[in-house]
């Protein structure tokens, strides 16, 4: 089946996560590939998702995993090549899948061109393009300003000039390998929008930006005071470069762009879904928040109302490659999620999480908007929380304690043992020896396995006519119990209680996360009905 010509399809899509490095690893050196996404991608169609989102396969040295970009017209050889990856978007909808991309515009790779030249010459005009400033203190060793960023903490890296001598500094915001750029210069505007023409030119449907709310810089280089305005977190001035990218979109068929936009304030999230700026933003509320009805309730009620304001759909996130397994948090006495609060070695239990993450798929599938699922999740993966040290990656893993790695593990995918079908060799990551119970094939047919339900439920979603554009409509439950309708005769009940409750009065069940105790809902279990309607 082919994509259609469907308008807005970002509105109601599944969109699936692929995390090239762990997906499938089709040359046999451990790392995953993009001819190994192209022999899987019958697991995705039988998974049955409107698209898939792929982090990032450019050319990188991969000091942040790919997130560190030194061509954007291309694809690191870890993964093909541009011709593989073209050959995917033209296979993909073929399968009827669409394709969406990873932009990371805050930054680029210390080995992308323009970076090396401002770096070889203190007087190149590509220094511009970056924030280069001389360092504070008579001998300009300090740092230009103390701002603290998301790994080891530090945000500037001195540079040496060409005859020996320390010379300026340069603002990341992560990695010293991935260098700011400077978005009031036009030459990055340009650049930026070039490439997002390339990509479409190539078929590519949509785009997520990274760290999407980051690009602009106070040029004051202020202090960060609470109360203030951000010296680099959601500068004003961004909209006006989505404004641009929503124009260069719209010069081409049903073309999405999807913000990674992490903004506690709600009203400022919704700046950037404003109809001129972006189609979507990740929502990262309701990834973050505690297994808790009260929370939970008011999460989906802030997020509906926010997006109804300005028209744009809401997204409902549970997993991705930056944070812990939902099958782990939930499984922890503390089920939220947050950078600061590192809960590594905290206790888990795995079967909770496994039943909360179930009941938790049949919540976010049927919520008003479009649902993501990280690569991994359909099949109940859990953060791999036992990782060697000095097997780990990821840059954020000095500042914090924590690595981002465990959620990164490659996809178990057949056999009795690492790498299960994943490589011929062993993957770049381990993989649990007990992931032999949670692989595509252990799961396939198994009615009782968490691939078959989520088969059942994006395929019960995709023919429901409730679950595409109608509003939600909360009905009346008992303490803990969350209970909507979506259009006349679809209805989802999930208990967060600690009791059975009672099904509300219904003509037949379409999925249950769990079996139920006759007409009783147990505890962490959601069912979704077909309701009685007047005829
Ligand atoms: C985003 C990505 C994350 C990356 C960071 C820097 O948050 O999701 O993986 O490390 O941006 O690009």
């Amino acid at each position: 089946m082919a994509i259609s010509d469907q308008d807005s399809w970002w509105r109601d899509a599944v969109i699936y996560q692929v995390y090239p490095r762990s997906f499938a690893d089709n040359d046999g050196d451990g790392i995953g590939d993009i001819d190994g996404i192209r022999a899987r991608l019958g697991h995705l169609s039988e998974l049955g998702v409107d698209a898939i989102w792929m982090s990032p396969w450019y050319p990188s040295p991969m000091a942040d995993a790919g997130y560190d970009v030194a061509d954007f017209r291309d694809i690191d050889p870890a993964f093909g090549t541009l011709a593989g990856a073209e050959a995917l978007i033209t296979e993909a909808h073929a399968a009827g899948i669409r394709m969406i991309i990873d932009i990371v515009p805050n930054h680029v790779s210390s080995e992308h061109v323009w970076f090396k030249k401002a770096l070889a010459d203190p007087g190149a005009p590509e220094r511009e393009l970056f924030w280069f400033r001389p360092g504070r203190g008579p001998d300009g060793d300090e740092m230009p300003t103390d701002w603290v960023g998301e790994f080891d903490g530090t945000t500037w890296t001195r540079t040496t000039d060409p005859d020996g001598t320390p010379g300026d500094w340069y603002l990341h915001l992560f990695t010293p390998e991935q260098p700011d750029l400077n978005w009031d210069h036009p030459a990055v505007r340009a650049e930026f929008e070039d490439i997002l023409r390339f990509w479409f030119d190539r078929g590519v449907d949509g785009i997520r930006i990274d760290s999407a709310a980051l690009l602009f810089k106070d040029r004051d280089l202020p202090a960060v005071v609470d109360g203030r305005r951000h010296p680099f977190h959601d500068l004003d001035e961004v909209h006006d470069v989505y404004r641009a990218w929503r124009r260069v979109a719209d010069s081409y068929p049903n073309r999405a762009l999807i913000g990674e936009v992490w903004m506690p304030e709600v009203d400022r999230f919704a700046n950037y879904l404003r109809p001129d700026e972006l189609h979507a933003a990740f929502n990262f509320d309701f990834l973050v928040c505690a297994w808790d009805p009260r929370l939970m309730r008011e999460c989906i009620d802030r997020t509906l109302h926010a997006h109804a304001a300005i028209g744009a759909p809401a997204t409902w996130v549970l997993s991705n490659h930056d944070v812990t397994r939902h099958v782990t948090r939930y499984g922890r006495a503390e089920t939220t999620f947050s950078f600061a609060n590192n809960l590594d070695g905290v206790p888990v239990d795995l079967e909770l999480g496994t039943r909360r993450a179930r009941a938790a798929a049949l919540l976010s599938l049927s919520l008003p908007g479009a649902t993501y699922v990280y690569q991994g999740e359909e099949l109940g993966l859990w953060e791999n929380e036992n990782i060697p040290v000095e097997k780990l990656q990821d840059p954020m893993y000095g500042r914090r304690g924590h690595s981002r790695d465990g959620c990164r593990v490659p996809l178990p995918w057949s056999g009795d043992e690492p790498p299960f079908g994943f490589s011929t060799v062993a993957g770049w990551l381990p993989q649990p020896p007990e992931w032999k119970d949670r692989t595509v094939q252990a799961q396939t047919g198994d009615p009782s396995s968490m691939l078959e339900l989520y088969r059942a439920a994006i395929g019960l979603r995709r023919a429901e006519p409730g679950l595409h554009d109608s509003a939600m409509t909360w009905l009346p439950a008992a303490p803990g119990v969350l209970a909507y309708t979506r259009g006349p005769g679809f209805a989802c009940v999930l208990n967060m209680s600690g009791v059975a409750v009672t099904l509300p009065d219904h003509d037949r069940r379409l999925l249950a996360s769990n079996p139920l105790d006759g007409d009783l809902l147990p505890p962490d279990t959601a069912v979704w009905l077909r309701l009685r309607t007047e005829s």
